[in-house]
C-alpha cells in the first residue's frame, strides 16, 4: 500500500505539469514546491497553470486557445490561413495544414506545431519573431498535446 502511493506520488510529479488527475493523492506543500522547481510555471497569468492543490484534470483547449489567438491567429485563420492551417478554432486545428496534421495527441515530440513553436522545425513560429513564446506558453502546448489534445468542454 505504502509502496502503491509513492508510485502515485511519482507518477504525478512527473505527469504534474500536465495537471492530471491524481485520485487518492493530493500534493503536500513539499511535492508543490518540488514541481514548482522542475516545472516553473507563472501562475495568476493568461497562459500560466494553476498548480492547484487539487488539480481538476488535464488542460482542454480552453487552456491552450488564448495563446494560439493572440500569437498564431492574424495568420492562421481568415479564408486563407498560413500553411494552409487555421489556428484558431479547435476541429479546423486537428485537420492539420498543407504538411498535414501538426498534432499528434500524445506525443509532443512528432506533433508539427510543438516543434515550430520550439524552433526544432523551421521556419519557426510565431513567423516573423522573436519575440517567440514563452517557455511557459511552449510547456502548457506541450502538456496540453501529451494529456491527448482534448477538447474538453
Ligand atoms: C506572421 C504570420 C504567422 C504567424 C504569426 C504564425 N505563423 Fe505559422 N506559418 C506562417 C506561414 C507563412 C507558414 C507556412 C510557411 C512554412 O511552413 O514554411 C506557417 C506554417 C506553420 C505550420 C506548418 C503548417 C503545415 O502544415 O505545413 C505550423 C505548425 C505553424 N505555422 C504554427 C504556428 C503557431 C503555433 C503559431 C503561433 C505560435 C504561428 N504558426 C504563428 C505564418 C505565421
Amino acid at each position: 500500500m505504502r509502496k502503491k502511493t509513492g508510485f502515485f506520488a511519482l507518477f504525478c510529479m512527473l505527469v504534474g505539469a500536465a495537471a492530471l488527475p491524481c485520485p487518492g493523492f493530493s500534493l503536500d506543500e513539499k511535492s508543490v514546491s518540488t514541481l514548482s522547481t522542475a516545472f516553473p510555471v507563472e501562475t495568476g497569468t493568461r497562459s500560466g497553470v494553476l498548480l492547484a492543490q487539487k488539480p481538476e484534470g488535464p488542460p482542454s483547449y480552453a487552456a491552450v486557445a488564448g495563446i494560439l489567438r493572440e500569437s498564431c491567429a492574424s495568420c492562421h485563420s481568415g479564408r486563407r490561413p498560413a500553411g494552409g492551417l487555421h489556428l484558431d478554432a479547435y476541429g479546423p486545428m486537428m485537420k492539420g495544414g498543407k504538411g498535414g496534421p501538426v498534432i499528434v495527441a500524445g506525443d509532443p515530440a512528432k506533433s508539427e506545431l510543438i516543434r515550430r513553436v520550439k524552433g526544432t522545425s523551421t521556419p519557426r513560429m510565431p513567423k516573423g519573431g522573436p519575440p517567440w513564446l514563452s517557455p511557459e506558453e511552449i510547456g502548457l502546448l506541450e502538456a496540453w498535446v501529451l494529456a491527448g489534445a482534448p477538447e474538453g468542454k
